[in-house]
């Protein structure tokens, strides 16, 4: 059986991505710092939940000693680097150069750059196992200014695109595959109501769905994408053509 590490799967992309991959039969082991829904506990193939604060390095180590005690020496097909943030600051603004404290960018950076290469180096052994693959969810907002999407968001997940493309140069000496996923509006909680504004900015007119963006993920991790290192997929509807 394939097994897939998946962050921030509580809820939103996450957590349809884990679903996504047990459907297709896959053990599942996942992380955030909740707890996931009870009903989802019930599958048996979700073998694993842990919950842990992955801005933290700390805990990161913790959490990757328990996901290698857990896996037992099996090897690991996939990681998917997930969870994210998008701050605000107190008064509701995205922070940004101007506005907020500086060191509120160093936590951003934290869980939404460094946490991908740390679980990355972390798990590079039993993804070698496998000759495996990695999956950074990046975004829209790291390549175009976004309307609402605060600078140290954007700068964070720009960060990971370019970590993607030099991780999937290191890793091919591993055999290991590494590409991203770039999500447009999709409908989450990260998202408000004023993103439907952007809908007419989107030539497939609507936003994207957490499933559009977990079967993409589910793909890229699959043997009929051998082939693919160092891409980043656009997941968003056209948008980022505009
Ligand atoms: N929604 C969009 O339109 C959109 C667009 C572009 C990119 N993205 C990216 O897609 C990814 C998922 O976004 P989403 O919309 O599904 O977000 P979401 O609904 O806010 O879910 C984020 C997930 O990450 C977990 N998480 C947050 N902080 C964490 C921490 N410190 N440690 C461990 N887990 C943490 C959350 O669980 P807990 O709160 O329980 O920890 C949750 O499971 C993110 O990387 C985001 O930047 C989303």
């Amino acid at each position: 059986m394939n097994t897939v590490i998946i962050t921030g799967a509580s809820r939103g992309i996450g957590h349809a991505t884990a679903v996504r991959f047990l459907r297709e039969g896959w053990r599942v082991i996942t992380c955030a710092r909740a707890e996931v829904p009870p009903e989802c506990k019930m599958d048996r193939n979700w073998s694993a939940h842990f919950p842990v604060d992955l801005s933290d390095p700390n805990a990161i180590d913790a959490f990757a000693r328990q996901v290698l005690e857990h896996l037992n020496g099996d090897p690991l097909h996939a990681l998917v680097n997930n969870a994210g943030v998008s701050p605000k600051t107190s008064f509701k603004e995205r922070l940004g150069v101007l506005n907020g404290a500086i060191d509120r960018w160093r936590s951003v950076f934290e869980l939404n750059f460094f946490a991908p290469l740390r679980l990355a180096r972390a798990f590079a052994t039993p993804l070698s196992k496998s000759k495996g693959a990695v999956v950074n969810i990046t975004s829209i907002a790291g390549h175009y200014v976004h309307p609402f999407a605060g600078s140290a968001y954007s700068t964070s997940k720009a960060a990971l695109s370019g970590l993607t493309r030099e991780m999937a140069v290191e890793f091919a000496q591993l055999g290991v595959r590494v590409n991203a996923v770039a999500p447009g509006e999709i409908k989450t909680e990260m998202v408000s109501s004023e993103y439907e504004a952007l809908i007419p900015r989107i030539p497939l007119d609507r936003m994207g769905s957490t499933d559009d963006v977990a079967s993409c993920v589910y793909r890229l991790c699959t043997e009929e994408f051998a082939y693919v290192t160092g891409t980043e997929v656009f997941v968003t509807g056209g948008q980022h053509l505009l």
